[in-house]
């Protein structure tokens, strides 16, 4: 099996975190998101326990909420006593109205409004990742209105394309986030930000990419920012107390994928950061990492039923589901893989080949084209794996369907975490 939180029981269901999926499929109805919460507390506890075994003391994760935000989750990473990061005055909130403490959240992203720094500030918010040169102006200016001092992070982009794994590359200079660190902008931002009378520099920040697999890209990434932190050391006598590497360790969708052994990686980044302080003659400073999908990913299971199936004799085979890409549109989106398994009939032989569709009014609704499965007949249950990453989050109501709801599973039972959305919550706003 792709994950270990999975098998097949003697009645030949799928089980997910020990749990029948056929009787959780009867219990809830479907589509529906199952989230094991053993997993996603393990997974933390992982990235935890690494970092303060290998990093400098205070190094913690921050779990990078844009990839499964709900209540629930900031009331486990927050028993977890890991930070968070948001991008949004509503992940800002939503983790607020769960009890997560305001100073432990780095609020992100490129284009915070003036309401969005208000709010992130009237709530406390521990630290401010400041994005660009408008944005240092306009929190100064706020901050001073409000007579505070926010503790602030610099993102800078270090010009590092995560898939080449080559330096420099214009690709990823050329991007929307941050500020550059190639053509010398990066430097005046830090000095801008050294002279803002309301705000505290804390350090930087920056995100190499998603999906990575090795620790390379990660060892390159702190290698160009301790570079800088040694330079703007010489340059304006300022020593940062925390840098932020970002997130983006991959998981497995695919049994052909390899697993990452995260502990190992990043005692590997840590070899890395320790060696690259040494040479320069710089104190270590915190690491913090972001990881969104290491965490939550592996965690996810996503159930439908079979509406039916439309064979187009000498051409192609589809299996309808009672979801789609309002509820997983990361195929639709980025061809992204899946495997997926018939849940009712686990143990059938697997013998059919047919692309998986939602049943959006649109061509493009698919889960995942060509997959190997019995052949499904209508009412029979059907998962896709490795969904905990990025589904929930991103799910949308086109087409008016409503999104599903989360179910959390643990040794003491399942619960629900998310309520399965209504019709008449979809119009709720319609005047
Ligand atoms: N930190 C920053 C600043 C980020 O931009 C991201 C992801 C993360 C951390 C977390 O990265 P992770 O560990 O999850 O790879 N919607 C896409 C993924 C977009 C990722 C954007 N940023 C998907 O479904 O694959």
């Amino acid at each position: 099996m792709i994950c270990d939180n999975i098998a097949v029981n003697a009645a030949g269901h799928l089980t997910f975190a020990g749990y029948d999926t056929v009787e959780l499929a009867e219990k809830y109805g479907t589509p529906l998101l199952l989230m094991d919460e053993e997993r996603i507390r393990q997974n933390v506890r992982t990235y935890k326990q690494a970092m303060a075994d290998f990093f400098p003391a205070g190094s913690v994760p921050e779990f990078a909420s844009k990839a499964f935000s709900c209540k629930q989750i900031y009331r486990i990473m927050a028993q977890e006593g890991i930070d968070i990061d948001v991008v949004s005055s509503g992940e800002l909130y939503t983790a607020l109205a769960a009890g997560f403490p305001a100073e432990n959240c780095f609020f992100h992203g490129n284009n915070k409004t003036d309401a969005d720094l208000r709010f992130a500030m009237d709530s406390g918010v521990g630290y401010i990742v400041v994005d660009s040169f408008w944005e240092l102006d306009a929190l100064d200016e706020i901050a001073a209105d409000k007579g505070i001092t926010q503790k602030i992070l610099l993102r800078i982009t270090p010009g590092i394309d995560p898939h080449t794994n080559q330096k420099i590359n214009t690709g990823s200079v050329d991007s929307k986030f941050g500020v550059t660190l190639e053509n010398g902008q990066a430097e005046v931002f830090v000095r801008e930000a050294l002279a803002k009378q309301h705000l505290q520099l804390c350090g930087y920040h920056c995100h190499v990419g998603s999906q990575v697999f090795d620790s390379e890209v990660f060892c390159d990434a702190a290698r160009i920012m301790l570079q800088f932190v040694a330079e703007m050391q010489v340059q304006y006598n300022y020593l940062p107390t925390m840098l932020n590497l970002g997130g983006g360790f991959g998981v497995r969708y695919l049994e052909k994928q390899p697993t990452v052994d995260y502990r190992a990686r990043i005692k590997e980044v840590a070899d890395c950061v320790r060696e690259v302080c040494a040479a320069l003659s710089i104190p270590m400073p915190r690491i913090m990492m972001e990881p969104g999908r290491s965490m939550v990913a592996d965690a996810g299971m996503t159930l439908y039923t079979v509406g039916g199936v439309k064979e187009i004799t000498g051409y192609k085979n589809y299996v309808s589901v009672d979801g789609g890409m309002t509820d997983n549109p990361r195929y639709a989106l980025y061809e992204a893989p899946y495997t997926l398994m018939l849940a009712s009939r686990a143990d059938a032989p697997v013998d059919y080949t047919a692309s998986v569709v939602g049943r959006c009014c649109e061509s493009g609704d698919v889960i995942q084209p060509n997959v190997r499965l019995p052949r499904p007949e209508r009412g029979d249950i059907l998962a896709v794996l490795t969904t905990g990453a990025y589904n929930y989050s991103m799910s949308s109501n086109y087409n008016r369907v409503p999104r599903p709801p989360v179910v959390m599973l643990n040794a003491e039972g399942d619960y629900l975490a998310v309520k399965r959305e209504t019709v008449e919550d979809i119009c709720r706003l319609d005047v």
